[in-house]
């Protein structure tokens, strides 16, 4: 039997992209998957599509970037659910500034969407992960170590996230806690990459600074957060995985 069977995993921004592959594998093992989102036409449109084939999902319209928003989540998926046992904060947006085209709005709304809204989602469900065995996957990004990708303000929220993540794994590993870091780089997970690499010509530019030659897939990430997530990890923690084809570390 799957490790997941009848376990709930929370997913923020799973409407799209990699975090709705993440909701749709953990279906197919058997976990409810709560797909919180702020994008509520994609995002009932996943939960319905994935409670249709594999397994009853719940949508969740919520900002992750507000506190009240994140106790909702909790309050919802409990009300529904009854239990909570992954955590995956993948919710981010990606803006391409040079570092004096960053106002002080834009740093604001990234780093509350980027990395605030990660302590708000553990924050809201921290008491249930001190009293149960789960899991916490942070979806990072190659960009919080190497400093390219996106805009300075998207480094330093990834790069604060890993940072919080780490404190957390010290904190909740003996309590039978998981915690790690996936750093994605190149995805083709459809908007999020074509921000940073709007033409083919960029496209064709980048895939050359990729020792394997070739971009990922939302699967490759799901994979690793499924596995990370898994009773097949026990001694992985608090680390982070970098996706990307060779290219951030090596
Ligand atoms: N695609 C890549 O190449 C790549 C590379 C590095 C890191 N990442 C990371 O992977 C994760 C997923 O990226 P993606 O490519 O699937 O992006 P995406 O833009 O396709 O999906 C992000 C989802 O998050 C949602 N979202 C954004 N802000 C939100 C908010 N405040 N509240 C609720 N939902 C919100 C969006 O509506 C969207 O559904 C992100 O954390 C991103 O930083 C992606």
């Amino acid at each position: 039997m799957s490790d997941f069977k009848d376990k709930v995993a929370v997913v923020t921004g799973a409407a799209q992209g990699i975090g709705r592959q993440i909701a749709i594998q953990f279906a197919q093992e058997g976990a409810h998957p709560v797909i919180v989102d702020y994008n509520e036409e994609k995002g009932q449109a996943t939960a319905d599509e994935i409670s249709e084939k594999y397994c009853e999902a719940l949508f969740i319209k919520a900002d992750v970037s507000s506190y009240e928003d994140n106790l909702r989540i909790r309050e919802e998926t409990f009300k529904k659910f009854g239990r909570v046992d992954i955590l995956v904060a993948n919710a981010a947006i990606g803006m391409k500034h040079k570092i004096n085209e960053i106002t002080p709005e834009v740093w604001q709304k990234i780093l509350n969407i980027n990395l605030n809204g990660y302590f708000y989602l553990v924050s809201a469900f921290y008491n249930d992960f001190t009293t149960n065995k789960g899991s916490i996957v942070f979806v990072s990004s190659g960009s919080a170590l190497s400093g390219t990708g996106g805009s300075a303000a998207y480094c330093a929220a990834k790069a604060g996230g890993e940072g919080f993540s780490r404190a957390l794994a010290k904190e909740l590993g003996p309590l039978g806690v998981n915690v790690n870091i996936v750093a994605p780089r190149l995805i083709d997970s459809g908007p999020m990459m074509r921000v940073n690499y709007p033409t083919q010509a960029d496209l064709d530019a980048v895939i050359q600074k990729i020792p394997v030659r070739h971009w990922g897939e939302n699967e490759d990430v799901a994979n690793a957060v499924l596995f990370l997530a898994s009773k097949k990890n026990s001694y992985i923690h608090g680390q982070t995985l970098y996706l990307d084809g060779g290219r951030t570390v090596g």
